[in-house]
């Protein structure tokens, strides 16, 4: 690969990392629910399977991290067992509904902060435990993301990753909306046209927290590669 194309590929992921910043800005994930309280309880009910892998056995008396807590259900979680948790996000709005959410239970051992998983800001070998549930295929470089988790964590702790899984319907409405993006870019002779103007167009009218679910599968659909990586990995 020649120079310049490789400085148009940094180009791109930058744009990339920054439209999925965008993203979850403009919708924290589980969307506008202001009773905290009662949102953590629905989503307990419906993500079970993520209460019952981090439950009070394994995440009892540890030093954790969370990577991509959105609004930090999970994390206000597990803090009732561990020893302390530090939750990150590349969406400072989610970050924000995270922080209220621990003053409304009155959860006082978790640290926010602002940060990418592709490049956690953390020494090596620093966590007991490490968790990112249904974050990795949303970032460009998933595997790098993975690298990071392994990194900053202590020999023979555990990490845990939830992708989503392939062949399920996400996926293929994703790998649907993938072939029409590129179609689409084809004739328009631009890349990400689609997910660009559904983007403009939701800038445009402060359509802030309409729900994630469309606008989430053009955004997949944009990530290159992003699901050959994310199903290596069923939960
Ligand atoms: C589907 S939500 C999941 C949120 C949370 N883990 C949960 O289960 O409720 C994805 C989250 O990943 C965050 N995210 C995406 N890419 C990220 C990155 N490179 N670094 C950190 N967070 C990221 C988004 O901001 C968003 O809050």
């Amino acid at each position: 690969m020649g120079i310049g194309n490789k400085q148009e590929q940094v180009r791109i992921k930058r744009e990339l990392k920054r439209a999925v910043q965008d993203f979850w800005n403009m919708n924290p994930c589980a969307g506008p629910d202001h009773d905290y309280a009662s949102r953590f309880e629905w989503l307990k009910k419906t993500e079970r399977y993520a209460y019952e892998i981090l439950n009070p056995d394994v995440v009892r008396d540890k030093l954790i991290l969370e990577v991509g807590c959105g609004q930090g259900f999970m994390a206000n979680y597990v803090a009732r067992w561990a020893k302390h948790v530090t939750a990150i996000d590349i969406s400072e709005e989610s970050l924000n509904f995270a922080k209220l959410g621990s003053e409304e239970l009155g959860v006082k051992n978790v640290n926010y902060h602002y940060g990418d998983a592709e490049d956690l800001s953390f020494p090596d070998n620093k966590f007991d435990l490490v968790y990112s549930l249904g974050v990795l295929h949303h970032t460009p470089n998933t595997q790098k993301g993975i690298n990071e988790l392994y990194r900053v964590l202590k020999p023979g702790g555990n990490v845990v990753v939830m992708l989503y899984k392939k062949h399920n319907p996400k996926w293929l409405a994703v790998v649907f909306f993938r072939v029409l993006s590129k179609f689409v870019d084809l004739i328009m002779h631009k890349e990400f046209y689609i997910a660009d103007k559904l983007r403009e167009s939701y800038i445009k009218k402060s359509y802030a927290f309409h729900g994630t679910a469309l606008l989430e599968l053009f955004w997949l659909s944009c990530f290159e590669d992003v699901f050959k990586r994310a199903a290596k990995t069923d939960v």
